[in-house]
């Protein structure tokens, strides 16, 4: 009788660990942009096109792909673009229509977010990612949650944000987004140190920011977490870190002592969208895979 209890207990975990979902995902759009002076001025940096769609729906389309369905924006008083370009605009839809420009109404408003709900939070005052984060604890209602930084533009077969949600149906644990950063590299990014376990890669530790000296390894993690809800009450608790900001990284490394966390080096290419030259590449990127601008990349 035992085996089949224990037969059954198997099928439930089995069940549960397939089924996890990833229903809320929080957008940080609340930053400065302050090395995209001067048109992040009056222009949020998440606003920026690549080509003619703005970061911020690449990285929604994204979320959406690993099963989002409801976004928050935590935002600040700069960023009313990002809450209007996500509103319906019936007057320019009407417009279209009028005209018989039907296939540009897709455009504006497609269908993938006719189900999807948007909700608003203010961070007001840039205090650091950790920070802003916490703006969003009243809504998160899930036990784990995803984060997409928008000027980390990732393009990939399969959503960045997917590949990271396949990890956590697997290990029912918080997961981290990393690549392998070069050297000099290093000091800009939180750096993790991780062993192998079955596959996977399980955290030891993380540092913000390492000098090439103190990283433990080139892993380094960018914008892309899932997170356990419990990680709220530790970034109540993580006094400011380095430049005075709340940072998640000090926020993951006090939560490593009590659970597991899991890092996934993602399949894709990936643009630092929120410096110039990774803004550019990812233009260029994007125009050399669309087939009518191939010819002037190659020019
Ligand atoms: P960044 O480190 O890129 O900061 O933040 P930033 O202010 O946007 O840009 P720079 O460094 O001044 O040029 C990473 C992400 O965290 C958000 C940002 O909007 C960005 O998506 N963030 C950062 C906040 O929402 N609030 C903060 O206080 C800090």
């Amino acid at each position: 009788e035992s085996y089949v209890v224990i037969y059954f207990r198997c099928i439930i975990v089995e069940k549960i660990m397939s089924e996890a979902q990833l229903k809320q995902v929080v957008f940080p759009v609340a930053g400065l942009g302050s090395r995209f002076l001067p048109v992040t001025k009056s222009i949020p940096k998440e606003m920026l096109p690549i080509i003619d769609k703005p970061l911020i729906q690449f990285a929604v389309e994204e979320a959406i792909q690993a099963g989002a369905e409801e976004i928050i924006f935590v935002t600040s008083h700069t960023k009313i673009a990002i809450e209007d370009y996500f509103s319906k605009n019936s007057e320019l839809e009407k417009r279209l229509r009028d005209s018989n420009k039907n296939e540009l109404i897709q455009t504006i408003h497609p269908d993938y977010l006719k189900n999807v709900k948007f909700s608003f939070v203010r961070q007001n005052e840039p205090n650091g990612l950790g920070h802003a984060i916490l703006q969003a604890k009243n809504l998160i209602t899930e036990d784990f949650f995803g984060i997409v930084l928008a000027d980390d533009l990732i393009l990939s077969e399969v959503g960045c944000l997917k590949q990271l949600k396949d990890i956590h149906s697997k290990t029912n644990s918080s997961v981290l987004g990393v690549f392998s950063a070069p050297d000099s590299e290093l000091k800009n990014y939180g750096v993790i140190d991780a062993s192998q376990e079955d596959e996977l890669l399980k955290l030891n530790s993380i540092i913000e920011k390492p000098s090439i000296n103190e990283a433990p390894s080139n892993l380094a993690v960018f914008g892309r977490y899932i997170l356990s809800k419990s990680i709220f009450n530790i970034l109540e608790e993580t006094k400011p870190g380095l430049n005075g900001e709340i940072q998640l990284t000090d926020a993951i490394r006090s939560f490593l002592s009590s659970d597991s966390v899991f890092a996934l080096e993602f399949q894709g290419r990936r643009f630092d969208c929120g410096s110039k030259e990774g803004y550019v590449s990812a233009i260029v990127d994007r125009a050399s895979h669309l087939e009518n601008f191939k010819e002037i990349v190659k020019k």
